[in-house]
């Protein structure tokens, strides 16, 4: 079977044909990458502890901002001819159940269920079925698992579990009212990209910010009202006369929703309005301390913040992926037509360093990235 993999630099000596390692860089970072070939993995339905266990052979995969810190962790510090899989979302085939298994056939679809914090079975954890999910032959647990259905194409099937269930838990939780300001953060990671689009389903008004506005035209088609650029690594961050301006013309926002919360509480609590939501989901620094790059804080203090936050009655609500309904929802409105997916492009065969220089480095990247197995 196949894995795509970050290897040690030493791997490309002992693989042979058709398995193979190519170099990347990312953050200044040498990474080696690559598909290798392993055997497979056997599955016997008829033993006790796979009874309600099923056996997945994946059909595409993609990465996210969170796979970062295995990647640096294996290419910095782990043994030179070791190779470490990884991915954490995906779609498969069915290939084999266990003999009590209920909730699926043989040939289904399936994607993982991240169902957080437990997964409702004793022993196994919620969350994220697993982090090595590029792998091609894998055994799980059916509560880890969803159905697609068949008008769900593949690309779309791999890149949803995550931004999907984690969006619309933070849809949910933000109880939100027609005519709402909603401000997204960083809008054109994935995360954001899933959360502008689910917005759409509750007519609210969307503003975002960025770093970039490349893709301006993209998120205003999208339901974008305005799009504002930051500058988090300066003390001014967003330029003067536009914050002025955006105060002026809106006020203050009802919600916001922000995947790395680091780089933005401390600048934009101010901007809700009291009785405000905030929510958020991520952090940006995951991985700086294994590359060597300090990641510098600015903003309001802790104290500060809370201040804000008790004065002004405003709520700050912490996320971590969702419930099973949450990625019911976001399956169902996508085959129903009322939720758009960005898929930014396919790769396979020998594309694995394209995947990942594209996954990773490419500055004009919009949307997941997805690797099939051909
Ligand atoms: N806890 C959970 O359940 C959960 C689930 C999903 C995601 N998350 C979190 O959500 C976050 C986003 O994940 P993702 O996979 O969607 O990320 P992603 O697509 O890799 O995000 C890339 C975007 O992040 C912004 N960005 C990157 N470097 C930046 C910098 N130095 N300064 C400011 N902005 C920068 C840029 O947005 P702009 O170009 O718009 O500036 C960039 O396009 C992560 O923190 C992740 O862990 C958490």
């Amino acid at each position: 079977m196949r894995n795509v993999a970050i290897c040690g630099s030493h791997v490309k000596n002992f693989i042979s044909s058709p398995s193979f390692v190519t170099a990347i860089e990312m953050d200044g970072v040498p990474i080696f990458c690559g598909l290798i070939h392993t055997e497979d993995i056997k599955f016997d339905r008829h033993i006790p502890e796979n009874r309600f266990k099923v056996l997945v052979r994946k059909i595409a995969f993609s990465y996210n901002y969170r796979d970062k810190n295995l990647i640096f962790t294996t290419a910095i510090k782990a043994a030179l001819n070791r190779f470490y899989v990884v991915g954490s979302e995906f779609v498969g085939e069915v290939i084999d159940i266990g003999s009590d298994v209920t909730d699926f056939q043989i040939g289904d679809k399936v994607i993982g269920n991240n169902h957080y914090p437990n997964s409702g079975i004793e022993g196994v954890p919620g969350g994220l079925p697993s982090n090595n999910s590029s792998t091609e032959y894998q055994v799980f647990h059916q509560i880890k698992l969803i159905k697609v259905p068949p008008q769900i194409p593949d690309e779309v099937a791999a890149t949803i579990s995550i931004g999907g269930q984690t969006t619309y838990s933070m849809l949910r939780k933000l109880s939100l009212t027609e005519g709402s300001n909603v401000l997204v953060t960083s809008a054109n990671s994935n995360t954001s990209l899933f959360a502008i689009n689910a917005l759409n389903k509750h007519k609210v008004n969307i503003y975002a910010t960025t770093t970039s506005m490349r893709f301006e035209k993209e998120l205003k088609e999208m339901g974008v009202k305005r799009l504002i650029q930051i500058e988090p690594n300066s003390e001014n961050w967003v330029a003067d006369e536009l914050a002025e301006e955006i105060v002026k013309e809106k006020g203050s926002f009802d919600c916001i929703i922000d995947p790395f919360f680091d780089i933005h509480i401390g600048k934009l609590i101010p901007l809700l309005a009291s009785g405000g939501r905030y929510i958020t989901c991520g952090f940006y620094d995951q991985y700086s301390s294994l590359i060597g790059k300090e990641f510098q804080y600015r903003g309001l203090t802790t104290s500060e913040i809370f201040v804000t936050m008790m004065l002004k009655n405003i709520q700050i609500i912490g996320n971590c992926i969702g419930k099973t309904e949450d990625l019911q929802n976001a399956i169902q409105d996508y085959a129903s037509g009322s939720l758009n997916v960005v898929i930014d492009s396919v790769f396979s065969g020998k594309q694995v360093g394209e995947f990942f220089e594209r996954t990773y480095n490419a500055k004009d990247r919009f949307g997941k990235v997805v690797y099939r197995y051909d």
